[in-house]
């Protein structure tokens, strides 16, 4: 699609709809010249030059990329308006948009039932799955694995509840016989399952984690902020195929996070909480006396922490699934290319003298490291952040990023390095872009490259 097109389409369907309520005189105080905006924005588009290029395959970094163009015209077209997902009186038109696309991630999920809402971010969707933890749950704590986002033992500290990491397996999962074992106490209520984890992909076997919990009277959240649209491959046939009983699984859990503004396209500002009992809502209860008047149908504030809220995320979203559902064909394709690619990737670097594959990919996340001589850890820690550098600033750049192993993890995959140190920096590459697939062998090229030095 044409962005410049439909970026004026936007503009033009604002000025015919706002012309239907008759003219009035602008404030001269708003008044800004051409000529002036001109001077300012050229100073500001020289200002945003400092980024990386999150939107070219060369960009093999962190969970960054622009959004999806629809999502772009979704957001303008409705942030010209700038409606507030808090309430129906704030913006009718985006609140259903919200309430549509959240049936559909519920729905992708397999949830018979659900209640939920879009969040601005993973960590605001999982604060919120956390807080109804605790009431439900009060006095008992949270586990999740000691590879879990971070956000999980910080959120833990804000709602007062006692946090417990539990090891991590050889494959950086949850290990399920230290939960078994942690939850034989008593001290649980709910467990968080990663879907994914930041650093490496790596799947929590969320059906095992569900049926230990069950057995102890646990609820189980799921935290699928990066992996969760994953979900759309388990099962398929193809080389992208996952398996499909940890993503099966999500449909009988408590709650789930999943955020639009990795894995779905989106602008940042778009997360998402589904809890899987509508009675939840009871957590919520509150009163507004200045919103809350124009109908009596939902308002989503009733049932969020948060108060306002882009309106423009839900279109964003609303109308990137009219183009790219959320299903194994639509959306599914985008990151099947990805996976594809981490498993190209991954079978290249395993032929490599130079480079060194950390641990298989589950999803799309590559962890690799330079084979050094001598094979210490500290040699490796400064080889990754040579590499990591001269990638950025050398000729044909390339932009990966980094990830801190502890000497435990890294000699569980590779018991003949030395650890003389207490860990070390190794590669880490989201392919989270399906350019990523046929821009692969250039990407690999070039690593090998920087890694002779
Ligand atoms: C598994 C997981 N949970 C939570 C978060 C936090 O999400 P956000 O950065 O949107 O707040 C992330 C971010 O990368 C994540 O990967």
């Amino acid at each position: 699609m044409d962005l410049e097109r439909w970026v004026g389409q936007a503009v033009a369907a604002n000025r015919e709809w706002a012309a239907e309520f008759g003219p009035f005189d602008p404030h001269p105080s708003l008044e800004v010249s051409d000529e002036r905006f001109g001077a300012a924005f050229a100073e500001f588009t020289g200002r945003l030059a400092d980024n990386y290029p999150f939107f070219h395959p060369r960009y093999a970094g962190q969970m960054l990329r622009p959004p999806h163009p629809a999502a772009v015209v979704g957001y303008l077209t409705a942030m010209l308006i700038n409606p507030n997902n808090h309430a129906l009186d704030g913006g009718p038109a985006t609140a259903r948009m919200e309430k549509e696309v959240i049936a559909r991630l519920a729905q992708m999920f397999g949830l018979d039932t659900h209640l939920g809402h879009l969040t601005t971010s993973g960590t605001i969707a999982n604060l919120e799955a956390l807080y109804v933890a605790r009431e439900l749950h009060p006095g008992r704590g949270v586990a999740f694995a000691a590879e879990a986002h971070y956000t999980h033992s910080r959120m833990c500290g804000v709602l007062g509840v006692v946090g417990t990491a539990v090891e991590a397996d050889a494959a950086g999962r949850l290990d399920i016989s230290a939960l078994d074992a942690l939850l034989a106490t008593g001290r649980i209520g709910t467990v968080v399952a990663t879907a994914g984890t930041t650093g490496l992909g790596a799947v929590d076997p969320v059906h095992e984690i569900l049926a230990v919990a069950r057995r102890h009277g646990v609820r189980v959240h799921v935290d699928a902020a990066y992996g969760g649209f994953f979900t759309l491959l388990a099962g398929q046939g193809d080389r992208a195929g996952l398996d499909p009983a940890p993503w099966r699984a999500i449909s009988q859990c408590d709650s789930v996070a999943v955020d639009p503004h990795k894995h779905g396209l989106q602008p940042y500002g778009c997360g998402a909480v589904l809890f899987r009992d509508p009675a939840v809502a009871r957590f919520y209860l509150h009163d507004s006396p200045y919103t809350y008047f124009t109908s009596t149908d939902l308002h989503l504030g009733e049932i969020s922490l948060e108060c306002s809220r882009a309106g423009a995320a839900a279109a964003a979203l609303w109308l990137t699934f009219r183009l790219l559902p959320p299903t194994p064909d639509g959306l599914g394709q985008v990151l099947a290319a990805g996976r594809r690619a981490a498993l190209a990737w991954s079978a290249l670097i395993e032929k490599s003298d130079v480079l060194k594959l950390y641990q298989q990919p589950e999803l799309d996340i590559v962890s690799y490291f330079p084979v050094t001589e001598p094979a210490t850890l500290s040699r490796i820690d400064q080889a990754s952040e040579r590499i990591l550098q001269a990638g950025m600033t050398g000729p044909d750049p390339v932009f990966l990023s980094t990830l801190r192993a502890d000497a435990g993890a890294f000699l569980a995959r590779h018991g003949s390095v030395r650890d003389d140190a207490a860990g070390a920096r190794i590669l880490r590459s989201v392919l989270m872009k399906p350019e990523a697939e046929s821009y692969l062998p250039h990407l690999h090229e070039r690593l090998e490259q920087l890694a002779r030095g």
